[in-house]
């Protein structure tokens, strides 16, 4: 039996490891711990929140004191560690929450882990959750792997390169047992609309304008979330110590072309005229500092560790979509009060 503690596990990419762990490991008990921000929603995991193996926390990973005394009384054996500030553009309006976050945050972690384990790191594992942002942008030509140059240029992916070089720094000082993964733009069930894919969904479905940044030519390279769950089960168990993963399904597109594709699929399914959904597109002000491509080489992964995704993305945009239609009510409760303040923030004045 050990313990895991699961942190931003009320989280879009989270709750769908919480779930996985929950499910699949009855003998492992599993902690979930989060400060539910408006990103963190219990609901999320319904499912399984009466399950004997889950457990809840809600705790601060900025607050050091407490993120101690907690390790103090649980003992934690390993760490699979989501919490984090996660979109681009609330970086840009707010830095700094970012850096509390992403990298205080995380210092905090590995300061109590450390604590905890005081140099006996059998069975210990400190796995941190990063993303193919800390390498920058790419031409269009190219393919980010694991000795791709850290590259920031979002106060979001600097914060969380701070982190990811944190975490390398505690196994190389201490010896802490470290694994990191780097993934790509994930999409699926759950994800808060203020990423591309629920945002648009939920636009289309209130026929309000759809604002692609820039001229749309920006290019993401889209894993579907049940995958990136299943990759970190499998680098939580298999992947050497202190090494890196990257992950990623080879499915790259256009913003433009994305959203073409999801405005054809949901005048299909809400049952409107071919060509409906797309006339909500319109061209607003680009994002600072906006990273061209990312696309990310994950042959390590599968060579090493023997992972494939398991959905083509035409089946899991459509997946996707059906989600989110079938529950209106988890997007309607998640897009009142504070959304509604931040929609305008972001872009009505855009
Ligand atoms: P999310 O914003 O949906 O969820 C983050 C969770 O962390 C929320 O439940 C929130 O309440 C919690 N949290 C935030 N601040 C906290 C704090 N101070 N203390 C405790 N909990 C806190 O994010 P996500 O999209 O699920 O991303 C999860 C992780 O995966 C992040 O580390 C992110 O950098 C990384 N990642 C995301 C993507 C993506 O496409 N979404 C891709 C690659 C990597
Ligand atoms: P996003 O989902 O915020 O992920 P990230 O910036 O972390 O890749 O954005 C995905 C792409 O979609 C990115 O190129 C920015 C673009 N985008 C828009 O064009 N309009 C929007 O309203 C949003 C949120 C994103």
């Amino acid at each position: 039996m050990k313990k895991i503690l699961i942190t931003g596990g009320a989280g879009f990419i989270g709750s769908h490891v919480v779930r996985l762990f929950v499910n699949k490991y009855p003998q492992h008990q599993i902690y979930n711990l989060d400060k539910l921000t408006y990103a963190g929603n219990l609901f999320n995991l319904k499912d399984v929140e009466k399950k004997t193996n889950y457990h809840f926390i809600k705790a601060d990973i900025v607050d050091g004191e407490q993120i101690m005394d907690l390790f103090n009384l649980h003992q934690f054996d390993c760490v699979i560690h989501l919490a984090a500030e996660s979109h681009v553009d609330r970086s840009i309006s707010n830095p700094l929450e970012f850096v509390m976050t992403n990298v205080v945050g995380t210092v905090n972690l590995l300061n109590a882990a450390r604590h905890i384990w005081q140099n006996d790191y059998e069975g210990k594992r400190f796995y941190h959750i990063s993303t193919d942002e800390v390498y920058g942008s790419l031409g269009t030509q190219g393919f980010f792997t694991e000795s791709t140059a850290y590259d920031p240029h979002s106060p979001y992916s600097a914060a969380k390169a701070s982190s990811d070089h944190f975490v390398r720094a505690y196994h190389d000082t201490y010896g802490l047992p470290i694994v990191i993964s780097n993934c790509s733009n994930n999409y699926g069930p759950n994800q808060f609309p203020e990423k591309l894919i629920p945002l648009f969904i939920n636009n289309i479905r209130h026929n309000k304008p759809l604002p692609v940044y820039g001229k749309g030519e920006n290019v993401r390279d889209w894993l579907y979330v049940v995958d990136h769950a299943r990759a970190i089960d499998v680098i939580f168990h298999k992947g050497s110590d202190g090494e890196t993963y990257n992950i990623g399904g080879h499915n790259e597109w256009t913003n433009i072309d994305l959203i073409k594709v999801m405005c054809k699929i949901m005048d299909e399914k809400l049952g409107r005229v071919a060509g409906t959904s797309e006339q909500l597109i319109t061209y607003v002000k680009d994002r600072a500092g906006h990273d061209l491509r990312y696309a990310i080489d994950s042959e390590k992964l599968q060579k090493e560790l023997g992972w494939v995704p398991s959905l083509q993305f035409e089946e899991g945009i459509s997946i996707t979509i059906d989600w989110y239609l079938n529950n209106q009510d988890w997007l309607d409760e998640v897009t009142s009060g504070n959304y509604l303040k931040y929609y305008e923030e972001q872009y009505v004045s855009r």
